[in-house]
């Protein structure tokens, strides 16, 4: 089976205006489109109504976040039948910038069932703050993978997408991201986690994808040797110029 690959962005708290986030989007859709790839945008709560109304042909919407419940009383919250209400399919859940304002695995673990029961596909959000020499990191992320899947069962698995984003390499230059081999490293102890927990048939089909400064100039070495699905990009997403950069290599 080919996978699709995915190349999201994840514009975080960006842009300042919804005039300058219709430009953005507007320039993603002009992209030369390609058929192995979705091209998919997390864009926050507020600008998703504007941008769902422009019905773009080549973007397909993503939300950042959303809540663990549809019904109940929640001041603030956003939930994934609101967001499913707007064509959203997509949500990022456990960001580490979101596990860092106090979120936990176990919560997560609520969101993603949220987001599968009103099919919102999930992007988990996976990886370690450091790396230490004997290899703790990996019992980390292992404990985090499963903790973050609780109560999700072998035939949901496969809707969701795992993006590993080591804490460290975030938002750094792209000399700074993790090396393609390394990323190799990772994808294959991930989905060995995801053999042990849903079986191996199973943890072949989920997409892995790799976030932590990834740009125009290190995303066809770690397309060619990381054994990725595709990537979760945050800065370089920002400017039209080097995120056309990074599609047109997939
Ligand atoms: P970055 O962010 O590409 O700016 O490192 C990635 C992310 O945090 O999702």
């Amino acid at each position: 089976m080919i996978k699709k690959m995915l190349l999201v962005a994840n514009w975080k708290m960006n842009p300042p205006s919804i005039k300058e986030a219709l430009e953005l989007v507007n320039g993603y859709e002009k992209f030369k489109s390609l058929n192995d790839v979705s091209l998919i945008v997390a864009i926050p709560y507020i600008y998703l109504a504007d941008i769902s109304r422009l019905k773009l042909k080549n973007v397909i919407l993503s939300s950042q976040n959303l809540f663990y419940e549809s019904r109940e009383p929640h001041t603030g919250e956003v939930s994934s039948l609101m967001l499913a209400s707007l064509g959203v399919k997509y949500s990022i859940i456990g960001h580490s910038e979101r596990r860092k304002l106090g979120e936990s695995s176990s919560l997560i673990s609520k969101k993603v069932k949220e987001a599968l029961k009103n099919n919102i596909l999930p992007i988990l959000c996976v990886g370690e703050e450091i790396r230490d020499e004997s290899g703790e990191y990996m019992h980390f992320l292992e404990n985090q993978i499963g903790e973050s899947l609780k109560g999700i069962n072998k035939k949901e698995i496969e809707k969701v997408t795992i993006a590993y984003e080591p804490i460290w390499a975030i938002n750094k230059n792209e000399e700074n991201a993790m090396g393609p081999s390394d990323i190799h490293t990772m994808v294959i102890f991930i989905r060995k986690v995801l053999g042990k927990l849903f079986g191996i048939e199973m943890a072949k089909k989920v997409k892995i994808i790799y976030g932590g400064s990834v740009g125009p100039t290190n995303a066809k070495v770690i397309l060619e040797n990381g054994e990725t699905d595709g990537f979760l990009v945050g800065h370089q997403s920002l400017s039209l110029k080097n995120f056309e950069g990074i599609y047109k290599l997939m």
